[in-house]
């Protein structure tokens, strides 16, 4: 039985509500509220950060959702066949509720018996144990794996040692903490203290060792095992037994032991459809027909247009929902991300001829694919950011691509400091440059170029391609005009996660009444489109289409330092998402709450209530304590958003 992916998705939830008693949760925007240590949504735990340590959740300790998410690291690896830097993450949780046994059933369940997955293609790994942290090899997990499959009557063996056995006809693989302990950091090593993780159990798909992609991979030299990354086994989910926090020595257990865990809703969809490709799955059925039907080439053709194919498709798709959630392209931050994503589809659209405006084609079939799913998808604004991004950037494109080819012909050799002068003088970006650059080499070499290959695997088969120094030069270069989104982007993980420090909560209050306080000045129209806040200043994206002029700055001071004044009191009531919306309650992403919400107010003494906002807290107590507040810089961020800098003393 084959289902599309839409149809796989409610099968999912469907199955955790009714058989395993979970509540279902909307998906969080892709851009987090509140949230200084990351830029995007990566995973569907992100938002249970607060739960996972021990906030109680509205809708109580089983939830589960499908959370779309954007990974921004996996750029460059998209091009292969399971890379994509959109995705859907199936997810449920145990927030101090059932753990492994009850987990590891229904995940056994759900894809064994319910949708059909063989279980003789199916692969599941378990933590080693780890001597250093002191955490135990996961037999509980092990042996509740062995009993489900001794049903299906396969003996399960477990391999020790997969790195240096490979498969040896076993069923259950143990990795340490590098491959099978899952945080936000990654290993326990790198965990910031306070960070929550734990051990987990993967679940994987065999495609078959009749599709030989281990011997023509950049892996071929060492044994093939689910971790090997060839490309044969696909991971289809993650159950991280998430029981664990850092402290300065090690690890120590969390208040729950809980349970967090995350599939692949186009992984499990090509598992199914046992085709070994993510792009051929039915959510990109009709974006695989536009492209072929704009460029009149054949998706699989190729290698060079597969890639091509991949990356538009990834690419669009990616820059619609991010757009949908906030991030329209721009320089800074989550807004550069966004650019980046379009151009790079836009010079993969000239591999297929595409030399002419597409993309606006292409963002309709998501739109349509997807608005019954994610309703933000029908703001008129995000084509329209789309046409104007990409008639910017052929612009900027011809010019640049015109100069290389220039300075290439001429025998030029394009180091740091050139490719900064491109970047200063064309607005071209530097990882096209590397790429132009890569592809050059390639064809000087001769190499041949797999179906699966990603700009990763390509660099890694062709070697040093830059000149020496590349980027150090190119950074010497622009540091009178450093790209503040890069370095933005490269800090925001050492800034500390977990963050619920008494001065961060101040400052999240402080965000309320500045918002309540903007409102009152500017007008109704103004909502949140984005917030991060650290230690040390709040930043705050809102609508708005004009500079604020140094009378509104003040008032709004005045609003929020009134407010401090007034010592107003934080009242914390949970109700209906309705009721909510009804009383007038402010909020702007009402989509990502569940049913029930949490509701803060901040009511004075006389009576007056200063903000009312829909929100997952935490915040102060009363705002009497929170200093003085201050706006240090107001600037545009994109067309119609605003942002504000603003610190408390
Ligand atoms: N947090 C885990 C992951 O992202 C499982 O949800 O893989």
């Amino acid at each position: 039985m084959e289902y599309t992916t839409h149809e796989l998705r409610q099968k999912y939830l469907d199955f955790m509500e009714k058989k395993a008693g979970h509540k279902i949760v909307p998906s969080a925007p892709l851009l987090p509220e509140n949230d200084p240590t990351t830029l995007f949504t990566g995973s569907g735990m992100q938002p249970m950060v607060p739960y996972l340590l021990g906030e109680r959740h509205p809708s109580g300790t089983r939830i589960a959702d499908s959370q779309k998410c954007f990974r921004a690291v996996d750029i460059n690896e998209v091009g292969d066949n399971s890379h994509t830097t959109f995705f859907e993450m199936l997810g449920n949780w145990s927030l101090g509720d059932f753990f492994k046994k009850e987990q590891i059933t229904w995940m056994f369940q759900f894809l064994i018996e319910e949708l059909g997955l063989d279980p003789q293609r199916f692969f599941v790994t378990a933590f080693a144990g780890d001597e250093k942290f002191k955490v135990a090899r996961d037999n509980e997990s092990i042996e509740m794996w062995q009993s489900l499959f001794a049903e299906k009557g396969i003996e399960a063996l477990v391999e020790e040692n997969p790195h240096k056995n490979g498969l040896n006809k076993s069923k259950i693989f143990l990795y340490g903490t590098d491959e099978n302990w899952w945080s936000r950091a990654g290993s326990p090593e790198k965990m910031p203290v306070g960070e929550p993780g734990g051990p987990d159990s993967e679940m994987f798909w065999d495609f078959g060792a009749k599709l030989k992609l281990h011997e023509n991979s950049i892996y071929k030299d060492a044994p093939c095992h689910p971790n090997c990354d060839c490309g044969r086994f696909l991971e289809i989910g993650n159950n991280v037994f998430m029981e664990f926090q850092k402290t300065k020595d090690g690890v120590e257990f969390l208040k729950n032991k809980n349970v967090d865990f995350g599939g692949g809703l186009e992984r499990i969809a090509v598992a199914i459809s046992d085709v070994a490709d993510v792009f051929e799955c039915s959510v990109f059925q009709n974006l695989r027909t536009k492209i072929e039907a704009l460029s009149g080439k054949k998706y699989g053709a190729n290698p060079a247009e597969t890639f091509a194919f991949r990356v538009i498709m990834d690419h669009l798709r990616a820059a619609t929902f991010l757009i949908s959630d906030g991030a329209t392209p721009g320089n800074l931050d989550q807004n550069y991300f966004t650019r980046r994503l379009l151009r790079r589809a836009i010079r993969n659209g000239r591999k297929l001829g595409l030399n002419d405006n597409f993309c606006v084609e292409v963002a309709k079939v998501v739109i349509e694919d997807y608005s019954e799913y994610y309703p933000n998808l029908l703001d008129k604004n995000i084509l329209k950011e789309i046409e104007i991004e990409e008639t910017q950037f052929r612009k900027t494109l011809e010019k640049g691509e015109r100069e290389i080819s220039k300075l290439l012909k001429n025998g030029s050799v394009i180091d740091g400091k050139k490719a900064f002068w491109l970047f200063e003088t064309f607005g071209f970006p530097q990882e096209m440059t590397e790429e132009i650059l890569l592809e050059n080499a390639i064809k000087q070499s001769g190499i041949r170029i797999d179906k699966n290959e990603t700009i990763d695997s390509m660099k890694e088969k062709i070697g040093d391609f830059l000149p020496p120094n590349f980027e150090k030069d190119f950074q010497a270069a622009s540091k009178a005009h450093s790209d503040a989104s890069r370095s933005a982007a490269a800090g925001k993980f050492a800034g500390g996660l977990a963050d619920h420090s008494e001065k961060t909560t101040a400052y999240h209050t402080a965000t309320h009444l500045m918002l309540a306080g903007l409102r009152e000045v500017l007008g109704d129209h103004v909502h949140q489109k984005g917030s991060n806040i650290t230690e040390k200043r709040l930043r705050f994206d809102f609508n708005h289409d004009e500079k604020l002029t140094d009378e509104q700055k003040q008032a709004v001071e005045k609003y929020v330092n009134d407010a401090i004044k007034a010592n107003a009191k934080q009242i914390l009531t949970e109700m209906d998402k309705a009721k909510a919306k009804a009383e007038g309650v402010e909020g702007s992403f009402w989509e990502k709450y569940p049913d029930i919400v949490k509701v803060y107010t901040f009511k004075d003494d006389t009576g007056k209530v200063w903000t009312k906002e829909l929100c997952g807290g935490p915040h102060a107590e009363s705002t009497g304590k929170l200093g003085v507040f201050k706006i240090k810089k107001e600037q545009s961020s994109g067309r119609g958003i605003r942002r504000i800098k603003a610190v408390l003393s």
